[in-house]
């Protein structure tokens, strides 16, 4: 079958890939997806399976290592485009254990790039994030706020990725065309409940850990303060629906398959608005039917206070906004959070 053409999704098992390759495959894309399933499970290429009803390829390799992205390359020939999904992204691992990011985050991208030289291979959508604004002076955040000294290390490999993105750009004979997009918080599930977020082990993030304590996988949530200067003093961020999200990843491609892309462009993927952790719980309690149990506890190491997006830039010239809001996010949660439940039965 014609497609408009075959997109690479390195991490296309994992959260946010997943919903990407479901969003190419209805835009008239071929999505292939390179994983090796260390932050991702297999049930993602069901669920994808399932929704597509057709299979999607997947090659089970390591982005780091060049001579398996060379075969991958070599075996599926005409890659029109890639989307670099592939890393880790847990703020507070990324302290603990800083090398594992550094060499996988950086050390992918740098392997991606050179392979993707090899076979003449010039259109990449990059995976940023808004946490390489660190803690910002001015609120809501622009694409032209200032690169701050990152938080963590996760955040440090982002900003070096995207030095290393621009660097490329300004070099002589780059070809290469990169669109980087800085995510907020995203958050939610594809309608179907049949892809979402699978946290492995107790999550880091906010969503999956309420709705984990919801479900009774775990006994409380723990709000990490309410000392901080905003309207109820928990921390606010721009919490993005998954779909929106991986939407805006087909908006990229096809800017940039359209050749209308500058050799590096930076987008602010998120809502626009900011909404408090408290905000967050009481709004799930309404969307769900269920009272939360949580507590007030300290502050965690590394939370910037308060961070959301201006999509000002992604409005103009990507033409992108997001359709679905904080309740829809926060009910699709909730319904795959069922459905797990349901499957493991
Ligand atoms: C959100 C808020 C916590 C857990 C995420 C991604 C990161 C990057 C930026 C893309 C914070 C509070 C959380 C809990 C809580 N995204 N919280 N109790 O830290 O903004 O980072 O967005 O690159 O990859 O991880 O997200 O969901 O961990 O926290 O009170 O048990 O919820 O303090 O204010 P964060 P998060």
């Amino acid at each position: 079958m014609e497609t408009k053409g075959k997109i690479l999704v390195t991490g296309g098992a994992g959260y946010i890939g997943s919903h990407a390759v479901i969003e190419l495959f209805q835009a008239g894309y071929e999505p292939v997806i390179i994983d090796n399933f260390v932050n991702s499970q297999e049930s993602a290429l069901a669920g994808i399976a399932a929704i597509l009803n057709t299979d999607v390829t997947c090659h089970r390799i390591d982005c780091t290592e060049v001579a398996a992205l060379r075969e991958v390359f070599q075996n599926e020939g005409n890659i029109a485009g890639v989307i670099h999904f592939a890393a880790y992204k847990a703020v507070g691992e990324s302290v603990r254990e800083p090398l594992k990011y550094y060499h996988n985050n950086v050390g992918s991208l740098v392997a991606l790039l050179q392979v993707m030289a090899e076979f003449n291979v010039t259109n990449l959508v990059f995976s940023s994030s808004c946490t390489v604004y660190g803690v910002p002076d001015q609120l809501p955040v622009t694409e032209e706020t200032p690169v701050k000294k990152a938080n963590s290390p996760y955040g440090n490999t982002k900003q070096i990725c995207e030095d290393i993105l621009t660097d490329l750009a300004n070099s002589d004979g780059s070809k290469i065309h990169t669109i980087a997009l800085r995510y907020f918080n995203p958050i939610g599930a594809h309608p179907s409940a049949k892809i979402g977020e699978l946290p492995l082990g107790v999550p880091n993030n906010l969503v999956p850990f309420i709705t984990q304590t919801a479900i009774g996988i775990r006994e409380k949530l723990t709000v990490f303060g309410t000392d901080y200067d905003t309207s109820d003093g928990s921390n606010v961020r721009d919490y993005i629906h998954v779909v929106d999200l991986a939407k805006a990843h087909v908006v990229a491609i096809d800017r940039l398959l359209a050749g209308k892309a500058k050799q590096i462009e930076m987008f602010n993927i998120g809502t626009g608005q900011g909404n408090s952790v408290l905000e967050v719980v009481k709004t799930f309690e309404k969307v769900s039917g269920q009272k939360l149990n949580y507590e007030i506890g300290p502050r965690r190491a590394g939370d910037v206070p308060k961070i959301y997006a201006d999509v000002t830039k992604a409005t103009q010239e990507l033409g992108f906004k997001t359709e679905l809001g904080l309740e829809e996010g926060l009910a699709s949660a909730w319904q795959w959070e069922l459905n797990l439940k349901n499957n493991k039965k």
